[in-house]
């Protein structure tokens, strides 16, 4: 090799990979997320990056592992409004969902894994309920797409049906590690719908979205304190 590559680690694949040769922003090509390591000198990185190309692309790892998580999907523009305040939870869960990974992957106590993963479940339920209570009926009746909110009242009743069984284990028992990481997949793709197709429907619409952030903070704000008074 005639010349020094930067390598740095990837955040979702957990391997190395040449940052040089697929983003010079520091960022994966394909999820956007900046590497977690800072870059460094390596003599041997095409190598580990054909090694990444051909696990990405062969399916050699498909079953759910906490190593694995979906790609986040772009987030809405900023508008101090309905959108903003139901992404911001978005973004958040999203980071409880990695941090749970990562505890998996060190096989972290299971004191720790069940305190994450019930406050994971805390949120996505105040989430949900806010939509279900305020956000989708709007929606519903100024959109006229009920095929969009149908599959998203759907998708809701999956996850709360996982939540509940996660809710239900101890985090010893086989499978709850899975079922966290497959909960936090299913929720990827369902935020992916929200921001790519309803969000944007909304804001082109005649929705109030800045009374609805309102409607949907104060309503927040007892659904956590019940939650928390609960827990
Ligand atoms: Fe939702
Ligand atoms: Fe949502």
């Amino acid at each position: 090799m005639s010349s020094a590559t930067a390598v740095g680690k990837h955040p979702v694949a957990g391997i190395a990979v040449d940052t040089s040769a697929n983003c010079a922003a520091g960022k994966c090509p394909n999820c956007q997320i900046a590497y977690s390591e800072g870059v460094r000198w390596l003599t041997f990185a095409g190598m580990v990056a054909t090694m990444f190309d051909r696990r990405r692309t062969s399916g050699a790892n498909p079953t759910p592992t906490p190593q694995k998580e979906a790609i986040m999907s772009k987030a809405p523009p900023k508008k101090n409004d309905a959108v903003d305040l139901l992404d911001a939870d978005h973004i958040a869960v999203k980071k409880q969902f990695q941090a749970f990974n990562k505890l998996a992957e060190a096989k972290a106590p299971a004191q720790k894994r069940k305190a994450l993963a019930d406050e994971i479940c805390r949120a996505l339920t105040v989430h949900a309920t806010i939509e279900e209570e305020i956000f989708y009926p709007a929606a519903r009746a100024a959109l006229d797409d009920d095929p969009l909110m149908d599959e998203a009242t759907v998708e809701h009743a999956g996850a709360k049906d996982l939540i509940a069984q996660i809710e239900a284990m101890s985090a010893d028992e086989p499978l709850f590690d899975a079922k966290v990481v497959v909960l936090g997949e299913q929720i990827d793709h369902h935020v992916k719908e929200e921001r790519e197709e309803m969000f944007p429907q909304a804001r082109a619409s005649a929705m109030d979205l800045v009374a609805l952030k309102d409607q949907l903070a104060a309503r927040k704000q007892e659904l956590m304190a019940q939650a928390e008074a609960a827990a």
